[in-house]
This record gives structure tokens, C-alpha cells and sequence, in this order.
């Protein structure tokens, strides 16, 4: 176990992003009944995403994580939540064709409720009020009642990710993600896109593997992995009293994890090493994100990862980098490079999200040129080094949202009204995710058929 560390020891540490709740009895109320409810994970899951992870660290796989900046009560439906699984099986599909390799499937869902802010306030026509911090915290409406933080709301976004879970394990088990059903993954208002022509394209040629391999033998009746997936939650743990509550002692290994999802991540603005969120993170077995935005220096880096990971274990931390597309060269190499020379055993995933905000039209968006260019350059970084591009991370939906502009189908500027709806930061849509998934798999299929040629000039 972790030295000197318990649940609760991040409270003695300085804290960022700390919401102003006005009655403190009431959360530690609220925080003491949390504890006694059922987890909603399970340690050996978690596990079994660390040895996946671990897989894609040394080459083997890649992840894909995603799903809303900010999950909300009021988009709880069950459609909701099986069109975003649709377009994430059709992503994971396009890009498991792409690499020919294992496609670790983590989605931003059942638990990505806090949200960290860059101001403690929000000013309207002259009102001053404090800021959404989420819905696990507070209310986006824009009136003083609602934006009081209230601890009655992480019951809710408790029941929520439980019900978020049932519903995704079904999915993934109950034979929803069974291979035979490509095709009818794809979502209506996708159809007659350009993406949608590739990914029929693509469908068919895997209905046509499968129906060799019947011939053969090998169906999904016979191979649970043709009917059946795995599929993690993961969120970003910033509300500790919530994660400490739901922090519990696996009783085959007698470690500590977070049962509030399977992958928690530390954010860009709470990564100081001598603060709460790494104190909390580093006692807990999960795998666990980090995300590394430009201030962020290779010493920094180094003696993060000796606190997250002191034992190096190959899956335990997963770096997601999110610099902006114009900086990832000037930052990315220097990191990759500390890393490589301590030896450090990482997953390297590209956010090509939160670095390309910016405002147009009075709506934060992000132009999905920028995004695309964000990955090429971590591809390109990765390949110079000699390094696995292991990962994506993204904010994305599955329903047909004007959110982030740009796209084989665009989304123009005067469009963002239409339908922006998302409770944080733009995310992708259904057309806009695939696309991006197509452009990953390229670049995942040109590195696999370099890599021998690679090896070989190694060996050399
Ligand atoms: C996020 O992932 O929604 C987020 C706030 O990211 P970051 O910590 O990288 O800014
Ligand atoms: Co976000």
C-alpha cells in the first residue's frame, strides 16, 4: 500500500477547484451515507483495464476514451446513452481495422459530473453569480438558488452513473456490441454523409469476415469476443469527498480503489504534486489519466509519474496530452524524451480538445480542423521518437449537435446555434467523431506498416 496514505489524507493537502458549499454538516452528512452504498465498480474490472492499458503502453493497442465534457441530469435518457455507445462501437470498429490491434474502449460516462472552472464566478448583463461546476456540484441555470452548491446532488449523479452503468454493461455484454450487428450501429442522420458511405464500405467488408468464419466455424454463439466487449467507465476525479466515499478495500488484494469508475484522471488544473488530487490518486489502484497541458515541465512530469507510479507498473498512468495544435511539437518531444530516458512506462493519448477552445458568435467552440491537427502533429511527434501514439482521449455525443465547427458535413459558424446543447465545452458530433476516427486509423495503419521496416533498421 501507498506510504503514509489513507482515503482520506489529501484533506490536510492544499486544493484547487474546491466548491463553496454553505452547510459543511450537511456534505459530511451526505459524504457518510454515500460510503455505505453498494460500489459501482468493481476492483477486478479495474484490473483488467490496467493489464489492458498495459498492453497499449508497450505497443499493442490503442485507446479510445470518451464521451461528454460534463454528463447532466437532464440528458438521462436511455437513447441518449445508446446513441453515444453507437457512434463510440462504430469509432472503436473503424480504428480496431485501422491498427489491427486491440482497441481499449474507455468511455467519459457513468460518473464525468464535476467539472473544474477558470474562474470561481460568471458574470451576466452586470450579475455576478459563482460558476457551474457541474452537476454533481451545482446548477448551469443562471439564478443564485442554482448555482448554490448542494451535497443532495452527489446522490443523484450516484444513482445516475449507476443506472448510466447498467444500461452500458448491458450494451456491451447483452449482445448489442455483437459484430454481426455493424451496420445497424450506424445512426440515422448519419446516413448519406461521407462518413457514413465509408463506414458501409467498411461494415461490409467485415460482415463478409464473419460469414467466412461461420463458414468455418467461428461464430458468435462459439466466440463471446464477436458477441460481447469490454467497455470501462472513467471520469475526472475532482470532487475528492465523492471519491474518497466510494473508495474501498478490495478484499482478494487488500489495496484501495475508487469504485466510482474504472479510470479516474487527475485534471490540468489540479496536477500540482504536493496538492489533494495527486495526494487522493496515488493511494488508489485504478488506472489512473493525467493530463499534461503546456505549463506542464519535464522534471514536473518526472516526479509525477514517480508519485503515481512508483513501480512503473505498464498501464497503471496514461499521460493525455492536450497542448493545442500549434504546440504540440514545442512541448511534446521534451516529455516523450524525460519519459524514454527514465525508462518510464506510460500510455501516450492526445486530448485534441481542450487545448482549441475558442469563441465565436458568443459560443465556445472548437474548429475541427484544429482538432485534426492536433493528432497529426502527436503522430508525427510519436513517430519521430520512436514512440506509441496509444491513445485518443475526446468530448464527443452521439447525437446530431452544432458544437464544434468544421467537418466533411460542416458545421458552420452561424450554425452553432441550432442545436448547442452541451452543459460545458464543445464536443464532437456523431459525423464529426467518425471522421475523426477514419483520419486516426490512417495514421495507425501507416505506423503499423512502418514498424517493421522500424524494427528491422533497429536490429541493424
Ligand atoms: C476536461 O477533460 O473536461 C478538462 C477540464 O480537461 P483539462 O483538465 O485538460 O483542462
Ligand atoms: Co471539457
Amino acid at each position: 500500500m501507498a506510504k503514509d496514505w489513507n482515503p482520506a489524507s489529501w484533506r490536510s493537502m492544499p486544493i484547487e477547484q474546491v466548491p463553496d458549499y454553505p452547510d459543511p454538516m450537511a456534505l459530511a452528512e451526505t459524504e457518510k451515507k454515500l460510503a455505505t452504498y453498494p460500489p459501482l465498480v468493481f476492483a477486478g474490472e479495474a484490473r483488467k483495464l490496467t493489464r489492458a492499458l498495459g498492453e497499449v503502453a508497450e505497443g499493442r493497442g490503442f485507446l479510445l476514451q470518451g464521451g461528454d465534457c460534463a454528463e447532466s441530469f437532464a440528458e438521462h435518457g436511455a437513447d441518449n446513452i445508446r446513441d453515444f455507445f453507437r457512434a463510440f462501437l462504430q469509432m472503436a470498429v473503424v480504428l480496431t481495422f485501422g491498427a489491427s490491434q486491440p482497441v481499449v474502449k474507455v468511455g467519459r460516462i457513468a460518473g464525468q459530473f464535476a467539472k473544474p472552472r477558470s474562474s470561481n464566478n460568471e458574470t451576466r448583463d452586470g450579475k455576478t453569480l459563482p460558476s457551474y461546476r457541474g452537476d454533481i456540484i451545482n446548477g448551469i441555470e443562471f439564478d443564485e438558488a442554482s448555482r448554490i452548491p448542494s451535497p443532495e446532488r452527489q446522490i443523484e449523479a450516484y444513482r445516475q452513473s449507476a443506472a448510466t452503468l447498467n444500461l452500458l454493461r448491458a450494451f456491451a455484454q447483452g449482445g448489442y456490441a455483437n459484430l454481426e450487428n455493424v451496420h445497424q450501429w450506424m445512426l440515422g442522420f448519419v446516413g448519406g454523409s461521407p462518413e457514413a458511405e465509408r463506414y458501409r464500405a467498411l461494415a461490409d467488408r467485415i460482415s463478409e469476415t464473419m460469414n467466412f468464419m461461420r463458414a468455418i466455424g467461428i461464430n458468435s454463439e462459439n466466440h463471446p469476443s464477436l458477441r460481447e466487449t469490454d467497455f470501462f467507465t472513467s471520469h475526472e476525479a475532482l470532487l475528492l469527498g465523492y471519491e474518497e466515499a466510494l473508495t474501498r478495500v478490495d478484499s482478494t488484494s487488500g489495496d484501495w480503489y475508487a469504485t466510482s469508475g474504472h479510470m479516474i484522471w487527475i485534471g490540468d488544473r489540479t496536477r500540482q504534486e504536493e496538492n489533494a488530487h495527486v495526494e487522493f490518486c496515488r493511494g488508489i489502484k485504478n488506472p489512473i489519466g493525467l493530463k499534461c497541458g503546456p505549463s506542464l515541465e519535464p522534471d514536473a512530469l518526472l516526479r509525477l509519474i514517480d508519485r503515481l507510479n512508483p513501480e512503473n507498473k505498464a498501464g497503471r498512468l496514461t499521460l493525455i496530452t492536450r497542448f493545442g495544435h500549434e504546440k504540440v511539437e514545442a512541448h511534446l518531444p521534451k516529455l516523450i524524451r524525460a519519459v524514454e530516458r527514465e525508462g518510464r512506462k506510460v500510455v501516450w493519448s492526445c486530448d485534441p480538445m481542450h487545448g482549441n477552445t475558442i469563441t465565436l458568435n458568443h459560443y465556445k467552440t472548437r474548429p475541427f480542423d484544429r482538432i485534426l491537427s492536433e493528432v497529426e502533429s502527436f503522430f508525427a511527434v510519436h513517430r519521430a521518437e520512436g514512440t506509441h501514439a496509444g491513445g485518443i482521449h475526446i468530448e464527443m455525443t452521439g447525437k446530431d449537435v452544432t458544437e464544434c465547427t468544421g467537418g466533411a458535413r460542416p458545421v458552420l459558424a452561424e450554425d452553432l446555434s441550432d442545436r448547442y446543447h452541451t452543459h460545458c465545452d464543445p464536443r464532437l458530433n456523431a459525423n464529426q467523431a467518425l471522421e475523426l476516427a477514419f483520419l486516426v486509423a490512417e495514421l495507425l495503419k501507416h505506423d503499423h506498416a512502418a514498424a517493421p521496416q522500424q524494427q528491422q533498421a533497429a536490429r541493424r
